[in-house]
């Protein structure tokens, strides 16, 4: 197959790039599952812009930066903050139904997040993710210039060095399609990573089975340099149930007065940080971590059952019903929530329009790492830099315009020297023990003695991986391993390389923050060896 533009990934990252992109060219979006199966469609809070005068761009830009604890890139920060109401006014055209409020400057609802000095986030309900996601696959469904291939798994970048070709470009990709089983080639001047996040590395996650860091572990077997990967965010309120699959709880519930109890009812975090339920997420993730393993308890409990139901119902119907499928009223009774992974701070290294270091492939969303987010990601700035990146990349590919290929059609994916697997429950027993002890041993608070067994034992598991890969035919769940376990080892590489606590990586063993933050950047072979 043969297209201007491929995005592997569906996303709002995907979408953006997509719809900016396809008056002018042929664009193919790969989803491995369904189209609206993603982060993306599942987010809750909003999304957050300066759209209100008593706000500012500067606000938004200091919130970021205290919250990213010095390591945010302020040039990155800057770009997409001022970009902000620019990208939000463009979902409205689309048709995005936000929540509307008649006594607002643009007469839309604002709503309040942890680490954000004023109210900014703009959202549809508690359902935002699926309200933008919807509306904007509505329009990709519409346009001639867009061919969507759901079931389609992306295994592997083409690369002048694959092909024996001078240069260093990207000339397309590999992809498993599932339903025949076959393994199609994508060809393409320009290639767009937008796979999300790899929050399936633990066990314990808000995310979707779609994040599993492919497009970190793809990026990076192409030889592009990823960044900042120690820093893995931990969502403080999930759900605590025996069957709610980490359920997110939105911090909107806190930014609407929601208050964090013990068990016995008892108030904690204004002894952790003075701006208690609203502090930044690291903090308040750490301090439930602490809550919990100090007292031995199971959760803690979220409480907004002060609100009017009225009030619960207008503004958190998702949660309100979730909640009750589970036996729990939230209009009446504390929610139990623990902490969960969450979100991938780090990524392929992009500049502000998405370019990685090979020529022809760019990554956006929650797959790069821009610097906006840098030791901790704000609330709600995630969907804003799909969109502000998305937009980017789209007219930096147009100004780069075509860029033919000259050389023999790509080869096909060959196959001859592997066989069907002989076992493949060893690919769901490494599954389970990768996210386990990356939960145990990488988790929200770390310690030197830890992350060494996690490493030794990623390194068995990746080499025992590498060799099915190479001897068996591939598998969706088996391509998702060997990019998960990939992705682990980048995780524990960065965290032990920090030799400081800072955002969301806190060490036992070096509680200080030093003076100067520096970013964590991990170069691949491939790189070395070109650079060499
Ligand atoms: P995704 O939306 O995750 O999309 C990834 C796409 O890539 C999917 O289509 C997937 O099928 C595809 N894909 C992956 N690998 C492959 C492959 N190998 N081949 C083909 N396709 C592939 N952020 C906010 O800013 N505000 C919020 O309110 C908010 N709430 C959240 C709530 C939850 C429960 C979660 C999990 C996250 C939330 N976030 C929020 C974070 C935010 O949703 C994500 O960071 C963002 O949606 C990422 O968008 P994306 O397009 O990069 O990736
Ligand atoms: C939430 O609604 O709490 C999620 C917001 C985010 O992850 O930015």
């Amino acid at each position: 197959m043969n297209f201007d533009v491929a995005i592997i990934g569906s996303g709002l990252a995907g979408l953006s790039v997509a719809l900016n992109l396809a008056d002018t060219r042929r664009v193919v979006i790969l989803a491995k599952r369904s189209v609206s199966e993603g982060a993306s469609d599942w987010a809750q809070g909003g999304i957050a812009a300066v759209l209100d005068s008593g706000d500012s761009t500067d606000n938004h830009f200091d919130d970021t930066l205290v919250a990213g604890a010095g390591l945010c890139d302020a040039a990155a920060t800057r770009f997409i903050v001022d970009n902000g109401r620019a990208a939000i006014e463009w979902l409205i055209e689309q048709g995005v139904p936000f929540t509307k409020d008649v006594s607002a400057e643009l007469g839309f609802h604002l709503t309040r997040e942890g680490g954000h000095s004023h109210r900014r986030v703009i959202h549809a309900a508690d359902a935002t993710g699926h309200a933008v996601v919807s509306t904007l696959n509505e329009r990709v469904r519409n346009h001639s210039n867009i061919t969507v291939l759901e079931d389609h798994h992306a295994i592997d970048l083409i690369t002048s060095e694959h092909l024996g070709l001078p240069g260093h470009r990207c000339h397309g990709l590999y992809a498993l399609d599932i339903a025949s089983g076959r393994t199609v080639t994508i060809e393409a001047p320009h290639t767009v990573l937008a796979t999300g996040g790899a929050g399936k590395v633990y066990l314990y996650t808000t995310n979707p089975d779609t994040a599993t860091g492919d497009g970190i572990a793809m990026a990076w077997r192409a030889g592009c340099r990823v960044s900042n990967m120690e820093f893995i965010q931990f969502h403080p309120t999930c759900l605590f149930h025996p069957y709610a699959k980490s359920f997110l709880i939105s911090e909107a519930v806190r930014g609407e007065g929601g208050i964090l109890r013990l068990p016995d009812g008892t108030r904690f975090m204004p002894a952790h940080d003075e701006r208690a339920e609203l502090a930044p997420r690291d903090i308040v993730a750490r301090a439930i971590d602490f809550e919990i393993k100090k007292r031995g308890i199971d959760c803690v409990y979220l409480d907004i059952s002060h609100q009017p139901e009225a009030f619960l119902q207008e503004h958190f119907p998702t949660i309100l019903a979730r909640c009750r499928e589970f036996g729990i009223d939230i209009t009446k009774e504390p929610i139990p929530v623990v902490p969960a992974a969450h979100y991938t701070c780090g990524g392929v290294v992009t500049d502000l329009a998405g370019r990685t270091d090979r020529a022809g492939l760019y990554a956006v969303g929650e797959t790069s790492c821009t610097g906006l987010h840098g030791a901790n990601r704000l609330a709600s700035n995630s969907l804003l830099e799909c969109l502000v990146i998305g937009r980017a990349a789209a007219q930096a590919m147009e100004a780069e315009g075509y860029a033919t290929s000259a050389h023999e059609p790509l080869p096909a994916w060959d196959e001859s020297r592997v066989s069907d697997p002989d076992e493949e429950v060893v690919v769901a027993h490494n599954w389970d023990e990768l996210r386990r002890l990356m939960w145990n041993y990488v988790g929200i608070v770390r310690t030197d003695k830890r992350l060494a067994r996690a490493q030794h034992r990623i390194a068995l598991l990746r080499d025992e991986i590498h060799e099915y890969y190479a001897n068996f035919k591939v598998s969706r769940d088996l391509l998702e391993l060997r990019n998960l376990v990939d992705v682990a080892s980048m995780i524990v590489e960065s965290a032990c390389s920090r030799r400081e606590s800072r955002g969301l990586h806190f060490s036992r063993d070096w509680p200080e923050t030093l003076p100067k933050a520096l970013p964590t950047v991990l170069t691949p072979p491939v790189l070395r060896r070109r650079e060499s």
